[in-house]
């Protein structure tokens, strides 16, 4: 049997006729490398752009696109609709997206989602006027209405040749929002999420600082994982990286993340600190670069701003702090929930290797006011990210 996240998923991929018809083959690939087993779809304009041929290599089975003559190998549009768990349209053009609006069946991509039951992606990708146009925007609004998942488009360099908002969103986002679909994990649709990512940088001169050993993957993944399942992320972090589909701040201090989170926060629904503060910084900064001597240097460091302390609770905002601890891993992360009057809190090992600052692996705990609700064995970070957000969901739904 296929191993993989999507192992033995079955996803019906459909390609509509526009320049990034290209990109739906990196698509495929990563969902058949998570396991899942593809079907593809083609509108007659989209064979004019790729052939059925490479999609017929990349997904290791016959295309349908000519509805009239499925013994060409491809199968019926309601076959297809029975056998598909998900249908994903991508790239979706403005034409098939109005077509999917209005429900008209004229081959055999609209067919077969007018003749199926299961979850609808869409990924539009179309010229920055084409996407704007009220039209379109009303039409995907019709979707978003029938609980389709939309996904993206990005900003970026169109085919035109000018920039703008209208590219595919790209193929790992898309595969992320599919698999959200399939695990019916699109439970955070809507949400105003704010995390916190990175080690903050506190400054001793014009070009050195104190800092830590953060990467800010965590809050990375917790912020792509949010994405993915439906919310509006903020992400605010001192290791930018423009996370596609996500609201990106660029800070270095913790007293620059306070002001960023302070922004970010006013009409937020949920506050996920993961960046690892600076408990201490430089009593003062030198105005110029201090020079190198043969004597020691003393630096004095003053306690940093406390972020949580400083925002506070606010009725509708949930608060969800990190522990990052060398000891008494479950005490410490209590006595921080209850300091901080967090609603939650997850404490994490370090010091141990392979986990943890820096790596691609995690292993938390998950309190709450109410006790421990998850002990997440060591993961990729990625994983280990659902499942906070599964205990999030959990706690406000609890306390909802
Ligand atoms: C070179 C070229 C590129 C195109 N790119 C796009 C595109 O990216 N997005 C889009 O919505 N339409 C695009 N179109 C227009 C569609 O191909 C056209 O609306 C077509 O009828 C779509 O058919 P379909 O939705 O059935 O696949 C493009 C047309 C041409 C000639």
């Amino acid at each position: 049997m296929t191993e993989g996240r999507l192992a033995g998923r079955r996803v019906a991929v459909g390609v509509s006729g526009g320049i990034a018809a290209y990109k739906a083959i990196e698509c495929i690939r990563l969902l058949t490398e998570a396991g899942a087993e593809v079907r593809v779809l083609m509108t007659p304009e989209a064979t004019r752009f790729v052939t059925p041929l490479t999609f017929e290599a990349v997904s290791d089975h016959p295309v349908a696109a000519d509805w009239l003559t499925p013994q060409g190998g491809g199968e019926s549009h309601i076959k297809l609709a029975e056998w598909a768990e998900v249908i994903a349209i991508v790239p979706a053009t403005a034409n098939t997206i109005a077509k999917l609006a209005l429900g008209l069946a004229d081959e055999i991509v609209s067919g077969t989602v007018l003749a199926s039951h299961v979850p609808l992606v869409v990924a539009p990708a179309m010229n920055d006027v084409m996407f704007s146009q009220q039209q379109t925007q009303d039409h995907l609004d019709v979707l978003k209405a029938r609980r389709a998942a939309i996904v993206g488009p990005a900003s970026g360099r169109l085919a035109s040749g000018k920039s703008g908002l209208g590219r595919l969103a790209a193929p790992e986002r898309v595969v992320a929002v599919i698999e959200a679909v399939l695990a019916d994990r699109r439970n955070l649709d809507g949400l105003r999420v704010v995390v916190s990512a990175g080690g903050t940088r506190e400054a001793v001169d014009p070009i050195r600082y104190v800092g830590n050993f953060s990467s800010g993957k965590m809050g990375r993944a917790l912020a792509e994982v949010a994405a993915a399942r439906g919310a509006e992320v903020t992400l605010v972090t001192t290791v930018p990286s423009d996370v596609e589909g996500i609201a990106e701040v660029a800070v270095g201090s913790a007293s620059e993340m306070l002001a960023a989170l302070q922004r970010a926060c006013a009409d937020a629904d949920v506050l996920v600190m993961a960046a690892a503060v600076a408990d201490y910084a430089p009593a003062e900064v030198a105005a110029s670069k201090l020079r190198r001597t043969d004597r020691p240097l003393e630096l004095r460091l003053r306690p940093n701003v406390d972020i949580l302390k400083t925002l506070g609770p606010r009725r509708g905002l949930f608060r969800v702090g990190f522990a990052a601890e060398t000891e008494e891993l479950r005490a410490q992360a209590q006595q921080k929930l209850s300091a901080k009057q967090l609603d939650m809190i997850v404490a994490n090992q370090v010091g141990v290797d392979g986990q943890g600052l820096a790596s691609d692996f995690n292993a938390v705990t998950v309190v709450t006011p109410s006790g421990v609700v998850a002990e997440v064995p060591r993961l990729p970070k990625w994983e280990v990210a659902g499942q906070i957000w599964d205990a999030i969901d959990a706690s406000r739904n609890r306390g909802a």
